[in-house]
C-alpha cells in the first residue's frame, strides 16, 4: 500500500470522489492517511467524517512564516509515512519545505486545459474567453502556479447557451474520472 496525504481548501468534492473510489476499492494500491487542509471552516472536513479519516488542520495565520507552516506540515506527513501528496483544490503553492522533500511526488489537478487559464477561476476565464472547448489536466507540482509537466487532460465542449455553473459542472465530472484514473495508474 502507497500512503498518501490529500491536501484541500475548499468544497472538496474531488477529495471525496477519491475517498469514494478508494472505499470502493477501485485504487486498491492506495492508503490516505488523511484530509489536510489549511482552512478550519473548509466544507471538505465535513466531507472527510463518513470515511472516518484524520483532518489536519493548520493554518498559515498561527505561523511566522510559510516555512514554519509547511515544516509543521511535513512534520505531520512524516510521522504518517506519507509517500505521495494528492493536491484537491488546495489554494496555496507549495513551496520549497515540502516540494523538496516530495519531488515528483506532488499531483495537482487544474481546471483548465493548461497551459490556458493558469492560476484562480480557470473556469470563469475560460466562460469569458469565447473558447470552444475547455477541460482538466492532472500535472506533477512544481514552485510555479500550474506550471508543472502534464501528466493527461480531457476535454469538454463550452455551449453558447452554458451558465458558469454548467461549465464547472461539466469540468467537475471531467474530474472525477480523470484524476482517480490517473492516481491508479502513477502512484504504484
Ligand atoms: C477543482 O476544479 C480542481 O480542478 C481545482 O480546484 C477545484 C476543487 O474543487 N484545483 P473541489 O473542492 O474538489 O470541489
Amino acid at each position: 500500500m502507497v500512503k498518501v496525504a490529500i491536501f484541500a481548501s475548499g468544497s472538496g468534492t474531488n477529495f471525496e470522489n477519491i475517498m469514494q473510489r478508494v472505499t470502493a476499492g477501485e485504487l486498491p494500491n492506495i492508503e490516505v492517511t488523511a484530509l489536510y487542509t489549511d482552512q478550519a471552516e473548509a466544507e471538505c472536513i465535513q466531507r472527510a467524517q463518513p470515511f472516518n479519516l484524520d483532518v489536519h488542520i493548520t493554518e498559515l495565520k498561527d505561523y511566522a512564516t510559510k516555512a514554519d507552516y509547511e515544516r509543521a506540515m511535513l512534520k505531520q506527513l512524516e510521522r504518517e509515512g506519507v509517500e505521495w501528496i494528492i493536491l484537491a483544490g488546495y489554494m496555496k503553492l507549495i513551496s520549497a519545505t515540502i516540494l523538496d522533500a516530495y519531488e515528483s511526488r506532488i499531483l495537482n489537478i487544474h481546471p483548465s486545459l493548461l497551459p490556458k487559464y493558469k492560476g484562480v477561476d480557470a473556469i470563469g476565464q475560460a466562460f469569458t474567453s469565447g473558447d470552444k472547448e475547455t477541460g482538466t489536466t492532472v500535472h506533477y507540482v512544481d514552485s510555479g502556479m500550474d506550471t508543472g509537466q502534464i501528466i493527461e487532460q480531457r476535454q469538454c465542449p463550452i455551449y453558447e447557451d452554458d451558465t458558469k455553473a454548467d461549465l464547472e459542472q461539466r469540468v467537475k465530472s471531467l474530474e472525477y474520472e480523470l484524476y482517480p484514473k490517473v492516481i491508479a495508474e502513477i502512484i504504484q
